[in-house]
């Protein structure tokens, strides 16, 4: 058996394209929706994904700002530029790429971050309302994923969904938002002592460890929804997921690429929420 493709870079398109309604709408309301990104740095990566968020935002009609700072910049001067854009009525969304150099505690960056306009869904006070299924702003890769599963037509309620990886941005979001719909859900790490046991039970295999292609065929079960949320550059130079798509495209039924599956999505999804953030502005205004 040879797994259906899920084409993220596709969905993601037609989403953004519909989304243009919405924000033409707002624009013709007088009110276009603004996202800063503020990146402290130069992790090349970053840089890369930073780069690709302003580009989106022009091709939807938002308005966005991207701000550079120097790696050595202090704390206080980033908390400063946060408290500015908490307050500018320009800006509906915010987002502080990640991660930050290791001398700002980035916990305290994220808290100081207006709840309004969290964008990423990373303040304690998103986090917990998404742990009771009303945040604004669910974090953008497992909402991305989620509007994959969705859009693929794959039923979730019942299902054993398992999710390999347990980081904040990913992992337990994304678990949360499975159970939300109902699914069983599995939480594993890459450290998870005999994982295959584990991942060969799921009907949907979500998977986000940064270890590049750890889950292979045999790991699967046949006819498994499989996501790979990985992205990650080998020695030679090629990008690969968490996943080895070649020995898993074999068993699984359907599956996303790297690049071309869920990364096209985490963008789409911040600009959801930033069209989110504006409406909901403009309701209050
Ligand atoms: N770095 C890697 N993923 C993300 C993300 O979703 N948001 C932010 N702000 N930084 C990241």
């Amino acid at each position: 058996m040879t797994a259906r493709i899920i084409d993220g870079k596709a969905i993601a398109q037609e989403l953004r394209t519909e989304w243009k309604a919405r924000v033409d709408e707002l624009k013709s309301g007088g009110l276009t929706p603004g996202l800063a990104v503020i990146i402290v740095g130069e992790d090349p990566a970053s840089k890369v994904y930073v780069g690709n968020k302003v580009k989106a935002c022009a091709e939807v009609g938002l308005y966005s700002e991207h701000i550079a700072l120097p790696a050595d910049t202090q704390e206080s001067t980033l908390l400063a530029k946060i408290a500015e854009l908490n307050v500018d009525p320009a800006i509906h969304g915010l987002l502080i790429q990640l991660p930050l150099p290791s001398h700002i505690d980035s916990q305290k960056v994220l808290e100081a971050i207006s709840p309004n306009k969290d964008v990423d869904g990373f303040h304690p006070m998103n986090v917990g309302a998404l742990v009771t299924d009303t945040t604004l702003f669910p974090p953008c890769t497992p909402s991305g994923t989620m509007k994959l599963l969705e859009k693929m037509g794959i039923e979730i309620e019942g299902k054993h969904a398992v999710v390999v990886g347990r980081s904040n941005i990913v992992g337990k979001p994304m678990a949360l938002l499975l159970l939300h719909k109902n699914a069983t859900v599995t939480i594993c790490t890459s450290r998870t002592v005999n994982l295959g046991k584990y991942t060969r039970d799921a009907d949907i295999l979500v998977v986000a460890t940064g270890k590049p292609q750890m889950i292979t065929g045999d790991m699967i079960k046949p006819g498994a929804v499989v996501i790979d949320v990985g992205i990650n550059r080998l020695p030679n130079g090629k990008l690969v997921g968490d996943i080895d798509f070649e020995s898993a495209k074999e068993v699984a039924g359907y599956i996303t690429p790297v690049p071309g599956g869920v990364g096209p999505m985490t963008i789409t999804m911040l600009i959801a929420n930033t069209i989110q953030a504006a409406e909901r502005a403009k309701r209050q205004e």
